[in-house]
Parts: structure tokens; sequence; C-alpha cells
């Protein structure tokens, strides 16, 4: 994949502090980062924008969890839009959970639904690899505290509080 397209948003923080949030188990930023780069080898196959898809692929999930699964993807174009994105990368964004969702109205909106499907089960297949290594289990467990949504939930649960701060205490032994 050519970087340079999205060198800009790769440095966003935005884009950074996703590698903090939990999606399908993995880093989110993990898993924007593969629809971008699905999107980017896809783009000229399906006769698409190479560049609006592959900046669409890194900015396609973007504050996912203010949204339901048929609802996030105009949550997230609305994101890109206000980073000062053109029109075409948040159409493309807006429909990339089709068949959840609104059916993709131009070529790149269709890159994105195929490059998040097919990074969806990369994602998975990762984390079931990390699995046998324990590396999954580990970043799971730090992303369910870096991640404000987790947090925010595991404040709400006493048990899970005191289970995070048993961990923070042992990790610091
Ligand atoms: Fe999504
Ligand atoms: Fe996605």
């Amino acid at each position: 994949m050519n970087s340079s397209d999205i060198a800009d948003l790769l440095s966003h923080p935005r884009v950074i502090e996703t590698r903090d949030h939990l999606h399908h188990s993995v880093p989110k930023h993990d898993h924007m980062l593969r629809v971008a780069r699905y999107a980017y080898y896809l783009a000229p196959i399906l006769g698409a924008d190479q560049r609006t898809a592959t900046r669409a692929g890194i900015l396609h999930d973007l504050d996912s969890r203010l949204g339901t699964l048929t609802t996030h993807g105009a949550i997230a174009a609305q994101v890109a839009a206000e980073l000062g994105e053109p029109t075409a990368v948040s159409q493309a964004i807006v429909s990339h959970m089709y068949p959840f969702g609104p059916r993709p109205t131009t070529r790149e909106g269709w890159v994105l639904v195929v490059a998040d499907k097919i990074a969806s089960f990369t994602d998975l297949t990762a984390f079931v690899g990390g699995l046998f290594t324990g590396r999954s289990i580990r970043v799971r467990r730090r992303l369910c505290v870096t991640d404000p949504f987790y947090a925010a939930r595991i404040g709400r649960r006493p048990h899970r509080r005191l289970m995070r701060q048993l961990q923070q205490t042992f990790s610091r032994i």
C-alpha cells in the first residue's frame, strides 16, 4: 500500500487514539488499517478511486461506539466530514455495513463493504491465532482498560472495578 495517501490521517490524534480502543477483540487501529489496505488493493479492481477508498478505510469506524450496527456508518461519515474529508469519502463510509444499513451508492462504497468484511474475518483469525500464545488475551485485557467505552462500563460494575484495581496492583509488582 502507498501510505502517502493516508500519511496525514495516520498521524491524526483521532486515528492514533484507536490503538487503545477495542474492536472485534483487536485494537480498532489494526482493523481500520486492514480495511484501508484492502481498499487500496480492491479499488483499481472495482474501478473506484484508490485514494478516496483508502482514506475512507482508515476512518470508517471512528466513533462507532456511538451508533449501532446499522447507524455507526453515518456517525463515522460525519466524523470524516468534520475532519475535512471530501463528500466522496463520507459517502463511501456511510454504507460500509451493507447489508446491515444503507446500500452503497458509489464504487468506493462497494470497495469499503468488501474490504470491511474481509478485514473483519482477518481480525477474527488474528485473534484466534493469538489465543495460542496468550497475546490475544493480553491485548484484549489491556484494551478493556484503555477503551473509554469499556472503562465506563467497568466503573459501573463494582466487581469489575475491583478486578481492574487488582490487575493494576499486580502489574506493578
Ligand atoms: Fe463498521
Ligand atoms: Fe469496520
